[in-house]
């Protein structure tokens, strides 16, 4: 059996109080326990980036990280990036792009992108192709989602 830890943090902007194994990664809490299955298990080896949600802003992971690494922290997932209006416009551009391409690479670049252009508002296409270049889409269909991102960073190059 294995040990449980309370944590306390903050998911896509309200508290969460939950008792977790301290074994269990963070994208099975947000899977399993906590019912927020937009973020996807791909690899479970930090490789293709279809987990990646915000931690304090920052990219990460989500199969990588404990759940009790939440302690204390804000979590934002694609749910809350979804939810949040001032979002409208990244999530427009991307369907007008059709950067929106399956259900499983997309939550993990959308997050991305927010992470990315949240630090760098105006990336240059290089910037954006290393932005997302954790980010694997296994159809290999990257133009449509760095036109997108370019189209939101307003990049002419
Ligand atoms: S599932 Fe986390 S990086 Fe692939
Ligand atoms: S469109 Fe999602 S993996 Fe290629």
């Amino acid at each position: 059996m294995s040990l449980l830890r309370e944590i306390r943090f903050r998911l896509n902007g309200s508290p969460v109080r939950v008792s977790v194994p301290v074994t269990m990664s963070t994208l099975d809490l947000l899977r399993e326990e906590l019912g927020l299955t937009g973020t996807k298990y791909g690899c479970g080896e930090g490789e293709c980036g279809a987990c990646t949600i915000l931690m304090d802003g920052v990219s990460v992971n989500a199969c990588l990280m404990f759940a009790v690494d939440c302690e204390g922290r804000s979590i934002t997932t694609i749910e809350g990036i979804a939810e949040d209006p001032a979002n409208d416009e990244l999530r427009h551009t991307m369907v007008r792009h059709g950067g929106v391409q399956c259900g499983f690479c997309t939550p993990g670049m959308v997050v991305q992108t927010k992470a990315l252009l949240d630090g760098n508002p105006h990336p240059n296409r290089n910037e954006i192709q290393r932005g997302l270049e954790g980010n694997l889409c296994r159809c290999t269909g990257y133009k449509k989602i760095v036109d997108a991102v370019a189209d939101l960073a307003g990049t002419t190059e």
